[in-house]
């Protein structure tokens, strides 16, 4: 039996369907929010014939969702963003019908939808009369979904004496024994559960004078989809970033930055606030003019020359640190990629580079698209072109697979 808050901080979204077993939800609800998750509760139509919102209500300490036209609710959160936010999606009990919606596709009202827009496992604990549960039809639903989609868990039934006065399959399994599954569930899908990523990300501005900069080429694009996929599998994500045009992925903790100076400190702060794993995807400038003018300058000369410095090195900095995180570089170059990454990795006292070939216009800066090679310091291993985001879920692998082995 699970013991202490352990789903602390895990977002559960709860959705009691109209079955008698509904009432069970309620000490589910009440199990769930012991161990420590925040549980939003949702309701079909059907579910409050059986049990008011309010119980709910009063057990997970959020309002109940149950409409998909309600203005109010909608202003908030979203059904799109409500699908979202969920880490899991547990319908208990789940009836015969809405498994048969669920296996149909349809979205006519609140639950459907967020199961359909889902990206988060779907967990479905039915509960119906044992005749309806040995139906073809509801057997061919069952495995049509589970066929479908990997990350649909049809958990139970329980064999037993059912509410109708029938004995066999069919009964909702006990709300102790869905929480428990619950928290070997959550933990086993998030492998960087209270581990903290820090990342950063974008191109930094150096002033030239309050109209004018110096920067690189660098969309962000890498590094927040880096950050979608640290929060995916359970991190606490810090996201360092210079200026970009990307909106920040939800559950991110954004600290938006401009020089290479504010990004030094804003990371160095974030590091020492407690770091697992440190990413560094910006394309920081090199070198930043040695003084900003106050005022703009004003163009007289034929030519002009202003003298840069150099700028501090912020992998290098965490990485000299005197318990660094398990760091880890991007390099972008245009030749000799692999060889210039292992320097790389030696000279800043890295774990892993990233590298990726710059020269190449089909991937890399301002692409949705990249390929790039692993080079730790004992192995070299291309990854093939993918979209940035599945190649962000790629290498969140690697990066997981090498960091557990420094534990
Ligand atoms: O030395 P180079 O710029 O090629 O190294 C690239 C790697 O170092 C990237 O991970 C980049 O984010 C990081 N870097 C940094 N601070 C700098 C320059 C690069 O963190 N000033």
């Amino acid at each position: 039996m699970a013991s202490g808050a352990e789903l602390t901080g895990r977002r559960v979204v709860l959705v009691v369907t109209g079955g008698i077993a509904a009432y069970k939800s309620a000490e589910l609800t009440r199990l769930l929010v012991k161990q420590g998750a925040e549980v939003q509760v949702v309701m079909t139509e059907g579910a409050k014939a059986f049990i008011t919102p309010l119980t709910f209500q009063a057990l997970s300490g959020k309002p109940v969702r149950d409409s998909l036209l309600d203005p109010a609710a909608e202003m908030g959160m979203g059904h799109i963003e409500l699908a979202r936010w969920g880490e899991v999606i547990l319908v208990a009990p789940a009836t015969a019908d809405v498994i048969a919606k669920v296996s149909a596709g349809l979205a006519d009202d609140l639950f459907s939808t967020i199961a359909l827009a889902r990206r988060c496992p779907l967990v479905l604990a039915p509960a119906m009369n044992q005749a309806m549960w040995s139906n073809p039809v509801t057997q061919a639903n069952v495995s049509r979904l589970q066929k479908l989609d990997s990350q649909i868990h049809i958990w139970g039934p329980d064999d037993g004496d059912q509410a109708c006065g029938d004995i066999g399959p069919g009964r909702m399994l006990e709300p102790q024994v869905i929480c428990d599954q619950m928290v070997a569930f959550l933990a086993e899908d998030k492998p960087l559960h209270g581990k903290r990523v820090v990342i950063t990300a974008g191109p930094t501005r150096e002033r030239i004078d309050p109209v004018r900069f110096i920067s690189n080429d660098s969309s962000g694009k890498m590094g927040y989809a880096l950050a979608q996929a640290f929060v995916n599998c359970g991190a606490e994500v810090v996201l360092v970033s210079g200026p970009v045009n990307i909106n920040t992925p939800a559950g991110v903790e954004l600290h938006g930055v401009e020089s290479a100076a504010e990004m030094l400190e804003s990371a160095t702060q974030a590091v020492a606030e407690g770091c697992d794993i440190f990413v560094a995807t910006a394309a920081v400038a090199d070198y930043r003019p040695a003084s900003a003018a106050e005022q703009k300058v004003k163009k007289s000369a034929d030519a002009m020359t202003i003298e840069l410095v150099k700028n501090p090195d912020i992998l290098s900095e965490v990485a000299a640190l005197e318990h660094p995180p398990f760091c880890v570089g991007f390099a972008a170059e245009t030749q000799k990629v692999v060889e210039y990454a292992q320097q790389k990795l030696s000279r800043k006292k890295l774990k892993m580079v990233i590298a990726n070939d710059v020269s190449r216009s089909d991937i890399g800066f301002n692409s949705d698209h990249n390929a790039v090679t692993i080079v730790t310091h004992d192995k070299v291993e291309p990854v093939p072109k993918l979209n940035k985001q599945d190649l962000a879920e790629d290498l969140v692998k690697h990066i997981i697979a090498d960091y557990e082995k420094t534990l």
